[in-house]
């Protein structure tokens, strides 16, 4: 891997080491650096590297998953309120954002673990999971954890292929569940193929299965659905189960460079993820104070929103045109297959300045491209017409 692509999480996790670790993380350092590391598994493709290698001429960014409506303008009238101030710790900012978070949601602040993006809660539960068995998620599905798991910490991760419409695979993933199990990682909706589970049946599951191992539920987009209280998995957290749901600024909320997301578990669980990850002190003042500012900002979130919902259905009808399926998407990115080489495609699309992210998975080349602006859409349908 070229030094330039040194992915998401080893940056974000060699910054948290320089900014807290002398503090935070010396014993889990010690244990973890004497743990075995496997062979590499799979070549590592991140939204990070593709734009680091991304042609310069990029016009269309649509790898990322970004949310190009964002922030909103009462997030960016905080950052400019809080710079003269920012020479001063934000204890107290901090502090506020968690009791607003847990305010909203009906938990108690001790519930709510504040990170710079959810990344670093999803590596702390990679780290704290690791030792203790096996990590069961779907695949394909968000990496990050899975991969830290392995990768990094030794972990046997098992990963079970998605149903015939691209949904996680609930009834698999329990049956796969045995006494080495540790954790189930739970992408809701999923990326990268942007289906959403029924959420009676995924409650279900959780209640059952959080009684012999923990769950980690990913609800990075979860703010894009049309009743976000009625899919998330919080009930479960409160009924006392032993779930931890994370979810990020990132997306809907237009954060994903200033870096804010949370966690929410049972106190017991989030003292102890709390010691591997360094928590809300690693989010900047500006973007603490513009979480709080833009904290369920309706009227923003409803104009993303529905922006982001014109350009999917423009980019449905151009697939459509051009006698492409997608998998329906619930998310702010659509996934279809295509009918050629997945890096080719993905090297015509960067030619002709657009950025999208391929797999390969049911023998089967697919593109993942992320909801634009009308222009970045229409740049979009441009180069593909070229080349489909
Ligand atoms: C499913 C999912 N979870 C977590 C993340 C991490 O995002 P962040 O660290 O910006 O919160 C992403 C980013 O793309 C994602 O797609």
């Amino acid at each position: 891997m070229a030094e330039n692509t040194m992915n998401r999480r080893k940056w974000l996790r060699s910054s948290a080491l320089l900014a807290g670790g002398a503090t935070v993380l010396p014993s889990v350092l010690n244990s973890l650096t004497a743990a075995p590391l496997p062979a590499a598994v799979r070549e590592i493709v991140t939204d990070e590297s593709v734009i680091l290698n991304a042609a310069p001429q990029i016009k269309a960014r649509l790898s990322a998953n970004e949310n190009p409506f964002g922030p909103s303008p009462k997030a960016k009238q905080a950052i400019k309120d809080s710079l003269d101030m920012s020479y001063q710790y934000a204890f107290t900012t901090g502090r506020e954002l968690t009791q607003k978070i847990a305010a909203y949601e009906g938990v108690k602040p001790e519930q709510v673990m504040l990170a710079a993006g959810s990344s670093p809660l999803l590596q702390a539960a990679a780290m704290y999971f690791s030792p203790k068995g096996t990590i069961i998620t779907g695949d394909p599905s968000y990496n990050d954890l899975p991969d830290t798991a392995e990768k990094d910490f030794g972990a046997k991760v098992v990963r079970v292929p998605l149903t015939a419409d691209y949904k996680l695979d609930l009834d698999a993933m329990e049956k796969k569940i045995d006494s080495s199990t540790a954790l189930v990682y739970i992408c809701n909706p999923n990326n990268p193929t942007g289906t959403v589970l029924d959420a009676a049946k995924l409650k279900a599951f959780t209640e059952r299965v959080s009684k012999k191992v923990s769950i980690f539920i990913d609800e990075a987009y979860i703010d894009y659905l049309p009743d976000p209280k009625a899919a998330t998995l919080l009930e479960n957290v409160k009924k006392g189960q032993n779930v931890i749901v994370a979810r990020t600024f990132s997306k809907l909320y237009g954060f994903a460079g200033l870096r804010v997301g949370y966690a929410i578990a049972q106190p017991e669980m989030a003292k102890t993820l709390g010691k591997y990850s360094s928590g809300g002190g690693c989010i900047s003042a500006t973007s603490l104070s513009a979480a709080l500012a833009s904290y369920q900002d309706q009227a923003f979130l409803q104009d993303a929103l529905k922006k982001t919902m014109a350009s999917k259905n423009f980019l449905y009808d151009v697939l459509k045109k051009e006698g492409y399926k997608y998998i329906p998407s619930g998310t702010n990115f659509v996934m279809f297959p295509i009918n050629m080489d997945g890096r080719r495609f993905g090297e015509e699309m960067g030619k002709r300045g657009v950025s999208i992210r391929t797999w390969n998975f049911n023998n089967q080349d697919w593109c993942r491209v992320s909801i634009g602006r009308m222009d970045e859409m229409q740049t979009f349908a441009d180069a593909f017409k070229q080349i489909s």
